[in-house]
């Protein structure tokens, strides 16, 4: 038996709701299925406004770029994956590393140090919401503007808001291993007409009308396609079921795993587990874990290194960076897909309670 650390979750109604579509007889490219798509997923997290594109990198790029975010200041957590400390390259803004919390997240009191950001890209980090409703008062207290990196958290929510619902503008990813997948996908999302229409702009060649080939300005083609929209539609319809098996299995984890030196790190009752993620006494011992797992069939994934451990980003390494520099020895993120049974959790949690070193 192989268990992935994670995997698509596909089954017949995907396939022939993409079967159907195709034999339908349409264009393919971006239309109404994406519309469609857009108003579930905008109506779910309560915004007013999105923008379906090819992948979450480009969501966080083009919502720094509808909010004016070029050669600004932008605080983002010293964990979280590489996309979202890279969007802010790309927009040439200049990226201010925060330690992080025992959420994971960006930590606020290490957040309100700073007095000279622009903006703060706040990552609700495998589900957990931390400070982001706190970061996102102060935020609007001091005119900082707040962009939400959602990649993992769609279904999850704050003790006010959905996340993809907080703050100027929100990005989700639809890879195979996110909450719902369309293959590739994101979106930007947001309350603001104006972000929305430059991004729907930056996005469409900047047409001045649709059919006809004169332009407002510079534009490009960051579309997604219907064919695309129409899995992530028929993913959506069962969102519900896929967070309450994401609960079931976090529940199965917790009830299972019985290594005192090993931690089901938590989630409150508004979270969404992405990934499974357990805190191991020591370095050693998690390595003896991924070996252990690793020889039964079992894959396991690191945490992500720290940002400012990353060779291409030490300069821009600060002081105060020790929690999530050091976390990274100790977290390891376990089989997290959607086609887990409670079975195959009973199977990896043993092989996590035989683990130990001698
Ligand atoms: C936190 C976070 N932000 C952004 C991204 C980028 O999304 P994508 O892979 O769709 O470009 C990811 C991808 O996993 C992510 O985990």
């Amino acid at each position: 038996m192989k268990y992935n650390q994670v995997e698509p979750s596909i089954d017949k109604d995907d396939i022939n709701n993409v079967t159907e579509y195709l034999n339908s007889g349409s264009w393919i490219t971006e239309h109404n299925k994406t519309r469609e798509l857009e108003d579930e997923i905008k109506s779910l997290v309560n915004r007013k406004y999105a923008s379906a594109v090819p992948n979450g990198t480009i969501a966080l790029y083009l919502s720094l770029l509808g909010f004016g975010l070029e050669n600004k200041k932008i605080a983002v957590p010293n964990i979280t994956m590489i996309a979202t400390i890279n969007s802010i390259l790309w927009a040439n803004s200049v990226p201010v590393l925060i330690d992080t919390d025992e959420n994971l997240c960006m930590s606020y009191e290490e957040l309100i140090k700073f007095n000279d950001l622009d903006a703060v890209l706040f990552v609700p980090l495998n589900g957990r919401t931390g400070d982001g409703e706190k970061i996102q008062k102060w935020c609007a207290d001091n005119e900082i503007i707040f962009i939400e990196d959602s990649a993992h958290s769609l279904g999850s929510s704050y003790e006010n808001s959905y996340c993809g619902g907080l703050g100027d503008a929100s990005v989700l990813s639809f890879t195979p291993h996110k909450i719902i997948t369309m293959g590739q996908g994101g979106m930007v999302l947001s309350n603001n007409s104006k972000a929305h229409d430059y991004i729907t702009k930056l996005k469409t060649f900047n047409r001045s009308k649709d059919k006809v080939d004169w332009h407002e300005g510079f534009g490009l083609n960051f579309k997604i396609t219907d064919l695309q929209a129409v899995l992530g539609l028929s993913q959506f319809s069962k969102l519900n079921r896929f967070i309450e098996n994401k609960k079931q299995n976090y529940l199965h984890y917790k009830n299972y795993i019985e290594n005192d030196d090993v931690e089901v790190m938590s989630f409150n009752k508004k979270e969404v587990p992405w990934f499974f993620d357990i805190k191991v006494k020591s370095l050693d011992l998690k390595n003896e874990i991924v070996n252990k797992l690793k020889s039964e069939g079992i894959e396991t994934r690191g945490l992500y290194p720290a940002l400012s451990k990353q060779n291409y980003l030490s300069k821009y390494k600060s002081d105060n960076l020790d929690n999530s520099e050091n976390i990274f020895n100790k977290i390891l993120w376990l089989p997290s897909s959607n086609n887990l049974k409670e079975n195959d959790i009973k199977i990896i949690s043993s092989a996590i309670n035989s683990a130990k070193i001698i």
